[in-house]
């Protein structure tokens, strides 16, 4: 168990290289399943979460290293009925696309319901109902799933009823292989498929659309990443978004390099509307907080473009401290409150309840003891803590390490007093 001890009130001041995408990083992996060969990515986040991935890549027979930022995958054999184990598909979320890329690969596969932060429930119907639609033979057993398409995948029309993005993932992941065309509608937008999409385009799989509601995906026989390429993985808007609050909430100036701007359209101006000074230029983004913040108009969690569920905690840690009252509205999970209740004890005023939290400015926070209650709620916390008076600590980074590479050294490198300590 290792806790972060953060001494707060320090100025945040430099440059920071923004990480790759956690978000993206785990279904490109999941697509190096379906090349029958060696992938290379880099810019891969060095985090738990894609290390995860790695773990079920060879546990399935093929063999995949991470070293640092840089990746390789040789799926050139795999196991013959390829089982996720319960304990891997409980690690994360994100698991559970591996349904659509080996069936797509191999015809066949057994995993468990994905396990990842508590959200609020996680259904994976859409998942199974639309590789269903392909000619997939998905027999639920409670925990466990077998699936299996004895005749192969054919393309189809999949309308989604929400646009779910890792369901969109896994009917790409399903489609690039199968016989014939795959037609997605209300599909998701978020830049991280496009990342997916890139790299299997780079492998020679035909998609159209993404990024769009509408994505059209043409069957091809086999994939494989031509010999001496490397596919970078996209930065990482949350963890951008973070740093940004980290400023926010801090104060001083940063800037953040290596990022995609357009990638925060929903999210820069809400820190503008806060008072921050934010410039975007090239790939990079500065950022300077000097007077004290004002609240913001009504911020509605929404699929891309709009405010992403995944900033909702980081950036309520510097409108605590805000002129006025914010409300959120968060609108994409259930249970995306919990950090609430560590901003409490920090002396924040907020009343959540339901898909609501009502956020009144306070003068300041102070230290406190607090459990991250899942990634971004404990990344919230973070942020508090670095504009909050005294020292606090925040326990079960597990949490934090899952999705930030190195927060606590970049964090210092940025003038911030904040360490890591085993406990208990
Ligand atoms: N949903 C269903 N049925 C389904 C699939 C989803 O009801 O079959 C519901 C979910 O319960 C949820 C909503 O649809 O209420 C959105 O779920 P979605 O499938 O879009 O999310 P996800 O693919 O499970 C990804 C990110 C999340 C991010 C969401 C929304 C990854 C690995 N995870 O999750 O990231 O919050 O999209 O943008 O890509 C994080 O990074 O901390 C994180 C949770």
């Amino acid at each position: 168990m290792q806790k972060l001890v953060i001494e707060g009130g320090k100025m945040l001041c430099g440059e920071l290289k923004t990480q790759g995408a956690k978000n993206a990083v785990l279904p490109v992996m999941a697509a190096a399943v379906l090349c029958k060969g060696v992938s290379v990515l880099d810019n891969c986040p060095s985090i738990t979460d894609s290390y995860c991935a790695v773990r079920i890549i060879n546990c399935l027979g093929m063999k995949a290293i991470q070293s640092g930022g840089n990746c390789t995958i040789d799926a050139a054999v795999l196991d013959d009925n390829p089982t996720i184990p319960d304990r891997l598909m409980r690690e994360m979320r994100s698991s559970i696309i591996f349904m659509g890329t080996l069936l797509g690969r191999i015809g066949r596969c057994n995993l468990y319901y994905p396990g990842g932060c508590d959200l609020g429930p996680h259904p994976i119907d859409m998942h199974i109902s639309s590789l269903k639609r392909m000619g997939a033979q998905i027999e639920d057993e409670g925990e466990k799933i077998t699936c299996c398409a004895p005749n192969g995948l054919h393309g189809c029309s999949i309308a989604l009823s929400f646009p779910s993005v890792g369901a969109t993932e896994n009917i790409i992941l399903a489609a690039v292989c199968a016989e014939g065309e795959t037609v997605i509608s209300n599909a998701a937008r978020e830049p991280e498929i496009c990342c997916m999409a890139d790299f299997l385009r780079q492998c020679g799989a035909v998609i159209k659309g993404d990024g769009s509601g509408r994505i059209v995906i043409e069957g091809v026989e086999e994939l494989k990443q031509p010999e001496g390429e490397v596919f970078g993985i996209y930065p990482d808007r949350i963890a951008a978004a973070t740093y940004i609050a980290c400023v926010a909430s801090a104060g001083g100036e940063m800037l953040l390099t290596d990022c995609t701007p357009c990638h925060l359209e929903g999210v820069i101006p809400i820190f503008e509307q806060m008072g921050c000074y934010i410039k975007a230029f090239g790939s990079n983004i500065y950022i300077h907080k000097r007077d004290t913040l004002t609240a913001v108009d009504t911020i509605r969690t929404m699929v891309y473009p709009g405010f992403p569920t995944d900033v909702q905690a980081i950036v309520m840690a510097p409108l605590c401290t805000a002129r006025g009252t914010t409300v959120f509205v968060e609108n994409i999970f259930e249970n995306r409150y919990r950090h609430t209740l560590g901003l409490c004890r920090m002396g924040a005023d907020i009343k959540a309840e339901g898909k609501v939290a009502v956020v009144s400015g306070v003068k300041k926070l102070h230290g406190a003891k607090m459990d991250a209650p899942n990634l971004r709620g404990g990344a919230g916390l973070v942020t508090a803590a670095l504009g909050a008076e005294g020292t606090s600590e925040i326990a079960s980074t597990e949490y934090i390490d899952r999705g930030y590479e190195n927060i606590e050294g970049n964090l210092t490198a940025l003038g911030a007093k904040i360490r890591r300590i085993s406990s208990g």
